[in-house]
């Protein structure tokens, strides 16, 4: 072990034993946002005797991002992830695996199953507004996460599974989700009701999602959803994919995707209502490539720069993940500072993105703002070599949704503007609720 040459500022309000641990829990952006006004690009904090040090900014990021996976770890950070996801997947199989299971995850995500996927996504958007009316008052939040549960169940599992078993699948998951906390994260073995109430859930997915394969392999024919690339996958050695662990593959899929993108999409609805004065151009081009009651094409969807901006600050304001972490395995240099085995390094995009050096006038919402000079600024999605694979649909989907939404309708705040805050009652940062908006058919 090394010792750091220059000690770097601790965070203010330690608790003997647990650091900073009860305030993180409450809200780990907040508690990010004030480690940073403390103490600037690098804060130390402790989290129940684990060190870990923020590090803002797209220095730290690109420093962050080029090393090996020898010297930072993503899988030790994350583990608390394994009895969700299960054993023999991502960080519950040894690294060359999870590598090759990513890529598995990457090739149901190719540029040739995004066609079919658009076309599935603008179906079931279309049906979910149908019946909407010419005005009304809903919880977006609530809405959106059953619209993004149906748009990636059918992608994944395909049309009779979506029909068959979405709901169950969505209170299984909610489960699941309940256990992914702050407090997994310090000891995700524990005894409590949530992490009882994951593991029984895990093991109903894994029998429900056993029988789906099951009965694949008995009626045999080719699928155009993300299940057909999974029972098809194999390693580089030519060995299959095991169908035992193919439930774990649809897990991880959902996790990464489901919350991430349909908080994106309620946050998305939250700055519509709330900048008017912005939507013009936005709209303009929607009217341009759709019409409501047809299906937005693949093509269609990729010619809305004015929606991409919109969406691209609302991602910058509000990412769903804040803080990404890795552990030192071997010692980091980095500025003069030598991180040591052990130490947890966190990169925020919720705090980077508010960095006035990146983002001038970081709090004001401006779909038009130029992209930083420096690529690794703008981290929604990460960066380097566990960059996201899902960007391109979650984008797709986010858009499809806004396309449908903005031919038909303008959304106004029910609440006071200010009201509508960032919240984290899990890992991943959603808005306030109620997050009720008033929608009405636009004339
Ligand atoms: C707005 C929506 C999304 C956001 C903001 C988001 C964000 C991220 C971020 C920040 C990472 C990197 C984590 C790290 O470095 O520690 C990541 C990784 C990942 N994301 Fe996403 N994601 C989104 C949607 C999706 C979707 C829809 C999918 C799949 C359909 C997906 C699949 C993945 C996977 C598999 C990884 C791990 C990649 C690896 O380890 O190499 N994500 N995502």
């Amino acid at each position: 072990m090394s010792p750091d040459p220059r000690p770097i500022p601790v965070v203010s309000g330690t608790e003997p034993g647990a650091g900073h641990y009860a305030e993180f829990i409450a809200h780990p952006a907040n508690f990010m946002m004030r480690a940073w006004r403390e103490c600037g690009e690098l804060a130390e904090f402790d989290l129940g005797g684990a060190r870990n040090i923020l590090m803002v900014g797209p220095d730290a990021h690109e420093a962050v991002f080029r090393a090996p996976d020898d010297q930072l770890s993503a899988a030790e950070p994350y583990k608390y992830m394994v009895p969700v996801f299960g054993e023999g997947i991502q960080y519950g199989a040894p690294l060359p695996i999870e590598r090759q299971q990513v890529k598995f995850l990457s090739n149901s995500l190719r540029p040739d199953k995004m066609k079919g996927y658009a076309q599935v996504i603008a179906h079931e958007v279309e049906a979910f507004v149908a019946d909407w009316g010419d005005e009304g008052e809903k919880d977006f939040y609530d809405e959106f996460k059953e619209l993004v549960l149906r748009t990636s169940t059918h992608c994944l599992m395909g049309q009779e599974f979506r029909t068959r078993l979405s709901d169950e699948f969505g209170t299984l998951f909610h489960d699941l989700e309940q256990a992914i906390s702050p407090q997994a994260m310090v000891d995700a073995h524990s005894e409590s009701e949530v992490f009882a109430r994951r593991d029984k859930a895990r093991a109903r997915l894994q029998d429900l999602l056993m029988q789906a394969v099951g009965e694949r392999r008995r009626e045999g024919g080719e699928h155009p959803d993300m299940l057909d690339v999974f029972m098809n996958a194999h390693y580089a050695d030519g060995s299959a994919l095991a169908d035992e662990l193919i439930p774990g593959m649809v897990v991880w899929i959902m996790f990464a995707g489901f919350h991430t993108s349909s908080n994106t999409a309620s946050w998305t609805a939250v700055e519509v209502a709330r900048h008017p004065e912005l939507m013009a151009p936005v709209v303009q081009e929607i009217d341009a490539v759709h019409r409501p009651g047809t299906d937005l094409s693949f093509a269609g969807l990729r010619e809305l720069p004015a929606l991409d901006g919109f969406v691209g600050e609302v991602l910058r304001l509000h990412p769903p993940l804040v803080t990404l972490q890795r552990a030192v395995l071997r010692d980091f240099p980095y500025k003069g500072h030598v991180f040591e085995p052990g130490v947890v390094l966190n990169m925020s995009p919720y705090v980077s993105h508010r960095v006035p050096s990146s983002f001038p006038e970081p709090e004001r919402f401006d779909p038009g703002r130029p992209a930083p000079a420096n690529v690794f600024a703008a981290i929604p999605f990460g960066g380097g070599r566990r960059k996201c694979v899902g960007n391109a649909f979650a984008l797709l989907q986010v858009k499809s949704i806004f396309c449908a939404l903005l031919a038909r309708y303008e959304l106004e705040p029910v609440d006071p503007p200010d009201s509508y805050v960032d919240v984290m009652p899990s890992l991943i940062l959603r808005p306030s609720e109620p997050c009720r908006l008033r929608y009405r058919r636009r004339a």
